[in-house]
């Protein structure tokens, strides 16, 4: 069941992220975490209310969805750099109770299926998503086996040239692999809470929304979750029906 939130604009969409996610802010809660641009007014509240409200991490553990294949985790836009830059220096979690898959590394399949098993003995009680404008959730991109583990994957030229901008808009600076949680593993977590803003967004959410679910929008399995929070604003919501 997908519950969807309206919302004004980006602001008022990360209001009400933080009034679902909050509920989730206790010891031994296990939170699904996602990266890229929607995610920052989120983990800015969350950060407001550990600073203002005390609001404590340190039961609370994290798995992150994805991470670039070849980036060392220093390099700033490493998902790993990310998380710590926006989110995890800002407080109080543990740093090993917090988990970014690796792209580095001999092994990244059998790394791949080492998360899984993690998250399989520690499941996860809401998941954070994004939504890609080509309807990609984590980097599933459209065709991906909607029972797939977490696996190494190539990135779409859409995906490549939307995350362009982090890059010095160098489009051959953007890593061109990423492993991310499959959709098999996205479908396990208990609840789910995707937020999608900005016009670029209408057309996968149109499509996640009122679309058949096929693995040509990989959001659209969400329809067969029972239970889903999307929060949407004006921009993102335009082509609805
Ligand atoms: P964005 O990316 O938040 O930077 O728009 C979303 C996604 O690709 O899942």
């Amino acid at each position: 069941m997908i519950n969807v939130i309206r919302t004004k604009d980006y602001e008022e969409a990360s209001d009400k992220a933080f009034e679902v996610m909050k509920e989730y802010l206790k010891p031994g809660k296990v939170l699904g975490l996602a990266t890229g641009s929607t995610p920052l007014g989120l983990y800015a509240r969350m950060v407001k209310d550990h600073q203002e409200n005390g609001t404590s991490y340190k039961e609370i553990r994290s798995f992150n969805l994805d991470e670039y294949v070849g980036l060392p985790i220093s390099h700033p836009e490493s998902y790993y750099a990310f998380m710590h830059h926006n989110l995890f220096d800002h407080i109080d979690i543990p740093e090993e109770n917090t988990h970014v898959p690796s792209g580095l590394g001999e092994d990244l399949e059998g790394q791949a299926r080492h998360y899984d098993e993690m998250i399989d003995a520690c499941p996860v009680d809401i998941q954070l998503l994004g939504i890609g404008s080509d309807g990609h959730i984590a980097f599933n991109e459209p065709g991906t086996p909607f029972d797939s583990g977490t696996h190494v994957t190539d990135l779409a030229e859409s995906t490549i040239k939307d995350n362009c901008r982090f890059f010095d808009n160098d489009i051959t600076k953007v890593p061109t692999q990423a492993v991310t949680q499959g959709i098999g593993t996205i479908m396990k977590a208990k609840a789910i809470l995707l937020i999608a803003t900005g016009s670029n967004k209408a057309k996968a959410v149109k499509e996640m929304l009122e679309g058949p679910v096929d693995v040509s929008c990989p959001a659209s399995i969400l329809q067969r979750h029972e239970n889903v929070t999307v929060i949407i604003d004006e921009d993102a919501a335009a082509l609805l029906g």
